[in-house]
């Protein structure tokens, strides 16, 4: 049985807010970690979305950057193609361009997923990674400060994508995953270890998402072809930060245009 989750959603009339919305809570989690525990660790994903929200934090000009204390955040990637980093699909590598290559990120700080190796092996060494940061031992998980997602409208997010074997995962914090529709593999983080996180968010922008985004939240209970639906935090909490096109197909509080925000009960 699914665990029942309070989804908050806020919505924004245009991408360029949902990436400012983005970049704040980016900047608010990782400030309240370093000071309730002298660090952040977050994980970012990849595709177009994020792309934004990269620019504005790494802008002097923007209030975001003065606000992330570079020296004390650990940065992981939720899932990587298995690329190396400077071909054009790297999630890394758009990341660098973006906004390593402008803030003063520490280089032993950015914990990549080696898209370029083989992805069993890409995949272990990510997973020691995450042991020896995280100090873990024995079968302890990782709890990352904050996990921000993506949603394909295949309804797929990090690289759990429908029909594949990552979707029943429980035990490894990373895994390879074999994603036969695209004829490739992905290297990804498992979901139970994305649900441990004290905070998890979902950055969706485009009508192309409108219809997978209300099956995800309103529609039946199918994680085989709605990995999204696999997304229920420990902590009870689940954010989605979206464009008014995005958002167009869920209930909206009466009246109300953009910007709002909303919640709903996953109970199922
Ligand atoms: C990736 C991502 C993936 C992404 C979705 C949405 O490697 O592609 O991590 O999960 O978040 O595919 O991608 P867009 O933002 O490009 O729509």
């Amino acid at each position: 049985m699914p665990r029942a989750v309070t989804v908050t959603y806020a919505v924004w009339p245009t991408p360029a807010q949902v990436a400012a919305a983005a970049a704040d809570l980016f900047a608010s989690s990782a400030t309240s970690a370093v000071n309730s525990r002298g660090l952040a660790r977050i994980a970012i994903s990849g595709g177009t979305t994020p792309k934004a929200m990269f620019a504005l934090l790494a802008d002097r000009g923007q209030p975001y950057f003065a606000r992330v204390p570079w020296e004390k955040l650990q940065l992981f990637w939720v899932d990587e193609r298995t690329v190396p980093p400077e071909h054009k699909d790297s999630n890394y590598g758009m990341t660098k361009a973006a906004m390593l290559d402008h803030v003063p990120l520490p280089a032993a700080n950015i914990h990549r997923i080696e898209g370029e190796l083989d992805p069993e092996v890409a995949s272990s060494r990510y997973e020691a990674e995450i042991r020896t940061n995280f100090r873990l031992e024995g079968a302890e998980t990782p709890t990352f400060d904050l996990v921000l997602l993506g949603m394909g409208d295949d309804g797929h997010t990090a690289s759990l994508f429908p029909h594949t074997e990552a979707i029943h995962e429980l035990g490894r914090i990373a895994v390879a995953n074999r994603v036969e529709k695209m004829d490739t593999w992905r290297v990804t983080l498992t979901w139970p270890v994305i649900n441990q996180a004290r905070e998890v968010a979902f950055l969706i922008e485009g009508a192309g998402k409108r219809d997978i985004l209300r099956d995800v939240l309103l529609g039946s209970y199918d994680p085989e072809t709605k990995p999204s639906q696999l997304i229920r935090p420990a902590s009870g909490r689940l954010s989605f930060l979206l464009d008014a096109a995005a958002a167009a197909a869920l209930p909206t509080p009466s009246g109300e245009a953009p910007p709002y925000s909303a919640s709903l009960e996953l109970k199922r």
